[in-house]
């Protein structure tokens, strides 16, 4: 266990004390481990921006922030992504981190944890569609490179949802899910969530502020070109304290619930 993670404070719930670092995380296990079906983390700074000047969210991110960050994706079947993350991040096949894997096999969680990628196009990175682990590509029909895709990655891994030209979020879920991945850990980016929360498919977000304000043109943790209507109601769980870094846990009142 890296010895460079701080103390949380917990704001909310009242009443609940300190969390130190242990090796396991037993504590934020247990206070995030009711992980629901599909859970959104994100990060952004107090100016709303969802990333740095460098126009990525690793400039924004703080050890506090990976605390939980590492945690989430322990207690997580599978990370769900848009492409253009992917590609601006660079994200390679994932791995949870040692400390956690007990915890983790002890709620039934297979060992690996699958990477599932939203995308039109399947243009990925080579070094993720070729590595050892490729993951999930969820696209459409339309898709001109969908053969070469299927071929590259294998049929099983490419998952087509009815809808020819969009992926269908609520479909995407129900995939997942028919392979047995029901706990969908949301990465982003800003694209993507806005379309899974639109859809109502999402039972909560976290989201860490990062106590920078960086203006810019940058956009923030939705993009999304016109007003949700209704609006989403959230409701918050928790709320976490470390060196000025904010981390909320918020239930997103499900249209349909
Ligand atoms: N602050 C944070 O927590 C956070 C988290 C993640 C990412 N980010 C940042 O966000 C930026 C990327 O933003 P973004 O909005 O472009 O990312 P994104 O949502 O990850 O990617 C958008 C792409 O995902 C695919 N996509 C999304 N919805 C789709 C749908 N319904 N059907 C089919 N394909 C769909 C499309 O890929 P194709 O083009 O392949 O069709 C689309 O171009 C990066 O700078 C990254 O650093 C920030």
């Amino acid at each position: 266990m890296p010895d460079d993670l701080p103390a949380l404070d917990v704001l909310l719930p009242l009443g609940v004390p300190r969390l130190q670092p242990l090796p396991g995380e037993p504590e934020l296990i247990a206070l995030f481990g009711d992980s629901p079906g599909v859970r959104a983390n994100m990060v952004s700074t107090v100016d709303g921006s969802a990333v740095g000047a460098n126009g990525l969210s690793g400039s924004i991110n703080n050890p506090a922030d990976w605390r939980v960050f590492r945690v989430l994706r322990a207690l997580a079947d599978v990370v769900l992504v848009g492409a253009g993350t992917v590609r601006a991040e660079g994200y390679t096949a994932l791995s949870v981190v040692d400390d956690l894997r007990a915890a983790r096999a002890a709620l039934g969680r297979a060992d690996d944890l699958e990477l599932a990628v939203v995308s039109t196009t399947g243009d990925l990175p080579a070094a993720l569609l070729d590595g050892e682990r490729p993951p999930i590509v969820i696209t459409v029909a339309h898709n001109p490179a969908l053969w070469g895709l299927r071929k590259r990655i294998g049929r099983d891994r490419v998952l087509v949802t009815a809808d020819e030209h969009r992926v269908d979020p609520r479909a995407a879920v129900r995939a997942l899910a028919a392979r047995g991945l029901r706990h969908v850990l949301a990465e982003g980016g800003p694209s993507l969530l806005a379309r899974l929360i639109e859809a109502d498919v999402v039972d909560e977000v976290c989201l860490t502020w990062s106590p920078q304000l960086v203006g810019g043109p940058a956009g923030r943790i939705l993009s999304q070109p016109s007003w949700y209507s209704p609006v989403r109601d959230v409701q918050p769980l928790h709320l976490l304290h470390a060196d000025g870094v904010l981390l909320g846990r918020w239930r997103v009142a499900r249209l349909g619930a």
